[in-house]
């Protein structure tokens, strides 16, 4: 833990009078949870009248300020940086509600039903791939090619305002930036050797910056945040054990939960040579899962809800009549819409989404 954690406000004043003349502390405690370089106190900035959060450490932070900088939009906006006896503190955007850290979503997340924090999930790290991309900047290019180094549900802040659309399953899709990726404190240029990145997300023996370590971090940020249970090492070492995993912690779904081992298996084997990047990885995700026909998830979200066994195709044409009903303002069920829905059945099993077995269908 850093020493900054062990900070009071009186300590605070004491160390970097500077701080405190401009900015006044509300609360008796550092925001988040006490880690390893620094403390983030809630501010109120007296010049600008203005809500900041603040960083406080007994390291030099004059890199992360400058990384923030440069890497802007997907990660917060920093505003002055303090410096006095070997203190460091720089003020910042406060992330304030809806702004969630995905640690936070984990957790709060218990209670929801799995398909939909699956289908959450996806959308959640398709975001964070947003921001990796920028980050780690264009293949091939000498600029803005860094790697963060310490990926973790921590650092990831998501803006969590989940919106219920009865034509989508997706709840975030919309036009502004989702997430912003925090604590650069250990951002390095890729090739350059890094260490001191979080045990559990870091992928073990990885010592020389490359975009896929990040990447790998995403996905088992990814996996815990769909199955609620951190993954091991040892089960991101092979795509059976991440089914398994999986499989333990199930979306209800089997296709959903094969897209979440075939996006957790390439993400993270994104280290090894020819390993996708974040922007492959995002074009997978859309052709596996965001670009299919929305009435297709909302009738396997219908499936996964009602759990019947499986199910001849006129059977499951039937159970799902209301949905298609609902939505193109059906009211009778004529033999012309019975066939159509039947065709949408063969349409599903075709794209993956059911599975045949004979002559019924599963989910
Ligand atoms: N700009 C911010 N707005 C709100 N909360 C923040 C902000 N920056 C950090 N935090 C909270 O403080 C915690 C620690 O911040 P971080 O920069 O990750 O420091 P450390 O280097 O000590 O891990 C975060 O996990 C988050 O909960
Ligand atoms: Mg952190």
């Amino acid at each position: 833990m850093s020493l900054a954690s062990t900070l009071d406000i009186a300590d605070i004043a004491r160390l970097l009078p500077s701080l405190t003349d401009r900015f006044e502390f509300p609360d008796p405690r550092p925001m988040g949870r006490p880690s390893g370089f620094g403390a983030v106190w809630r501010a109120h900035d007296r010049l600008l009248d203005q809500a900041v959060a603040i960083k406080i450490s007994d390291s030099d932070l004059s890199s992360e300020v400058r990384y923030c900088r440069k890497i802007d939009g997907h990660t917060v906006r920093v505003y002055d940086y303090f410096e006095r006896s070997g203190w460091y503190a720089y003020a910042m955007e406060l992330l304030a509600e809806p702004w969630t850290t995905i640690d936070a979503l984990i957790g709060r997340h218990d209670g929801c039903d799995m398909l939909q924090r699956y289908l959450d999930g996806f959308e959640v790290i398709d975001a964070v791939l947003a921001a990796l991309g920028h980050i780690h900047g264009v293949p091939y290019s000498r600029e803005r090619r860094h790697v963060h180094a310490d990926i973790q549900p921590r650092n990831l802040f998501v803006w969590w305002q989940p919106k219920g659309n009865p034509r989508d399953v997706f709840r975030l899709q919309a036009g502004r930036d989702l997430v912003k990726v925090i604590d650069l404190g250990l951002t390095v240029q890729k090739g350059e050797w890094h260490e001191g990145r979080h045990p559990n997300y870091a992928n073990p023996g990885r010592d020389v910056a490359h975009h896929g370590h990040d990447l790998y971090s995403a996905a088992v940020v990814f996996l815990e945040l769909v199955t609620g249970v951190l993954p091991s090492h040892h089960t991101m070492g092979h795509s059976s054990r991440v089914m398994d995993h999986v499989i333990a912690h199930s979306s209800g779904s089997i296709a959903i939960d094969c897209i979440a081992v075939e996006f957790a298996n390439e993400a993270a084997r994104a280290g090894v040579s020819g390993g996708p990047t974040a922007a492959r990885l995002r074009q997978l995700l859309a052709s596996w899962l965001f670009d299919l026909p929305p009435m297709h998830l909302l009738a396997l979200r219908e499936l996964v809800r009602q759990q019947p066994g499986p199910l001849k195709k006129s059977e499951m044409a039937a159970l799902l009549f209301p949905v298609y009903a609902k939505h193109l303002g059906w009211k009778n069920a004529t033999g012309s819409r019975t066939e159509a829905i039947q065709e949408e059945v063969l349409e599903m099993a075709d794209a993956g989404l059911l599975v045949r077995d004979g002559y019924h269908y599963r989910y």
